[in-house]
């Protein structure tokens, strides 16, 4: 969940000083003025906006830009590169994998994967068809959608919810799959229908005065489309076994309304609440091309070759003057030597470099507990989905150990297309990361046939699957922080470790998502900087 970090008793000066930092006097004024020239606690409590670091800071206090060495080239990392690149840092950046993005990576035709078991696994999809392994949706409030408007990638809808995506619960008995559509129409209609009785019964009237019971009868009636008689009897919400088209054509409605229990009792009314999520709720978005459009426009806006792939870190040593890094590229020991250092390795492989930032810094990242995560690309000669079932993009849910699968939000009508035909989380992820790529496939697949039907086989193409808990250098999907990240046990990696600054998803509270790691570098950034100047 985002929140606003909490106000740590920044003080008056320390505020205005900081908007003079960062915003130059200009901005300082402006805000003295806005707050009446004397800013209140309130005010200075209140999240500051980011400004990015400019070379014109510089100007004003006679310093020069430092050298950063960054460590990791996933979102947190290449953003802060890209921030400090603005105001004319001399940043390099330090990637062990052979592409900079971290655990944003999609998959296309011709990518090659090893995993931490062995597993060598080589895409074969067809041109234009790819799988977002990692990141694959973005809310409308997350800052991940300003550096697509800054670095110019161009975003299309992803469908998170779709009335016609499936629900398929098998522990329930469900011999069938339900629509999202039919599903709602019944779990609103009988909680509505029951409700409403309650209230008739005089059940509210603490609650609520007569007035306000009508109010809610009245909503709950067109809520739950409930008849006259204030009762749940389908309706055509559920959907139809013939559509409506013209004259003479009414449309045959579904039938067989199953009881209130029968409804209880299937589940699927546990899907819902999924999209009231702040951050899950419609409209959501994707790159157009695939994720990866992000940190490649963000590798371009530092400077590709200031990203250093290939380079796995070693050792950080900080020496109070400066800091050295050193790595290992192509088989050969170097190292760097630079003023400052952020660690934006994801915590649990940060923890296994050596370093000399003392036990505090190393309890800290140690107390972060890496998650499991998995998906496999089903990639199909054909969008039967699309003909067949009329699903255009959208998340099936099941309770089965394929958890989600997701329909294409883009490409429709066209030739081919991806499904993802798992999204797991946790044992589920293990269980399925514990086979070879073969069996994974054909789990998954056997598990689609249940709710898709032969087609979910017969139509298969190729297949690729990725599991974070087992990729090198990563070695998890997201982590769990027990008492969230501003636990004081974090205060190492909150604050400047000497020379080394920490930046990551897992230091935000939106862990798991590129927004943490965007802001989490920001904040770095942005306390190097105001060091810097005050140097
Ligand atoms: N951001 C990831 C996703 O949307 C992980 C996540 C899942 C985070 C659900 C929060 C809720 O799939």
């Amino acid at each position: 969940m985002a929140q606003t970090q909490p106000g740590t008793g920044t003080s008056r000066r320390a505020f205005l000083r900081d908007v003079g930092i960062t915003g130059g006097a200009g901005a300082m004024l402006a805000t003295m003025g806005a707050l009446g020239m004397a800013p209140t606690a309130q005010a200075a409590q209140r999240e500051k906006p980011f400004r990015a670091p400019s070379a014109g800071d510089f100007t004003l206090h006679g310093r020069a830009a430092a050298k950063v060495v960054v460590v990791g080239g996933g979102i947190a990392g290449l953003a802060s590169a890209y921030e400090l690149g603005k105001a004319g840092y001399d940043c390099t950046v330090l990637e062990a994998r052979d592409r900079a993005g971290g655990r944003n990576f999609t998959v296309r035709g011709g990518d090659s994967t090893v995993d931490l078991y062995g597993n060598r696994q080589t895409a074969r999809f067809a041109e234009g068809q790819y799988m977002n392994a990692g990141p694959g949706r973005i809310p409308q409030w997350m800052v991940t959608l300003d550096y697509c408007r800054e670095l110019g990638v161009p975003l299309e809808v992803f469908t998170n919810t779709n009335a016609d995506a499936y629900i398929f619960n098998e522990s329930a008995g469900m011999s069938e799959p339900m629509r999202y559509r039919t599903a709602k129409a019944d779990v609103y209609g009988y909680v509505s229908e029951l409700l409403a009785k309650a209230t008739d019964k005089g059940a509210l009237d603490k609650e609520l005065t007569t007035a306000d019971q009508d109010r809610l009868t009245e909503f709950l009636k067109d809520f739950g489309e409930l008849g006259d008689k204030m009762t749940y009897e389908g309706g055509d919400r559920r959907g139809y076994r013939t559509v409506p088209a013209a004259t003479g054509t009414p449309g045959v409605p579904l039938g067989d309304v199953p009881s209130a229990s029968e409804v209880f009792a299937s589940g699927v009314g546990r899907y819902f609440s999924f999209e009231f999520g702040f951050d899950q709720a419609m409209l959501m978005f994707q790159p157009v091309g695939g994720m990866d459009r992000i940190p490649q426009a963000l590798t371009r806006a530092i400077g590709a070759h200031k990203v250093r792939t290939g380079a796995a870190v070693t050792r950080i040593t900080d020496k109070g003057h400066g800091v050295t890094v050193t790595y290992t590229q192509g088989g050969r020991t170097r190292s760097i030597d630079a003023d400052f250092c952020i660690g934006a390795l994801p915590p649990n492989i940060l923890a296994k470099v050596p370093h000399n930032l003392g036990p505090g810094v190393q309890r800290a990242l140690e107390a972060i507990t890496p998650q499991s995560a998995g998906k496999i690309g089903l990639e199909y000669r054909s969008r039967w989905w699309e003909l067949d079932h009329r699903i255009y993009g959208g998340i099936t849910e099941t309770d089965m150990d394929v958890s989600h699968i997701w329909h294409p939000s883009h490409g429709f009508h066209g030739e081919r297309g991806l499904l993802v035909g798992y999204y797991n989380y946790d044992k589920d992820a293990d269980t399925y990361a514990a086979l070879t790529p073969k069996e994974r496939e054909k789990r998954a697949v056997a598990a689609g046939v249940k709710i898709y039907g032969e087609k979910y086989r017969s139509e298969l193409a190729s297949s690729f699957s990725h599991h974070w808990r087992q990729t090198p250098y990563l070695e998890a999907a997201w982590h769990d922080t027990p008492g969230g990240p501003d636990d004081p046990r974090y205060g190492p990696l909150n604050e400047p470790t000497g020379r080394v600054y920490f930046a990551g998803d897992w230091l935000s509270y939106t862990d798991a998502w590129q927004h943490g790691a965007f802001t989490s570098a920001r904040r770095a950034i942005s306390k190097l900087h105001a060091r810097v100047l005050a140097a």
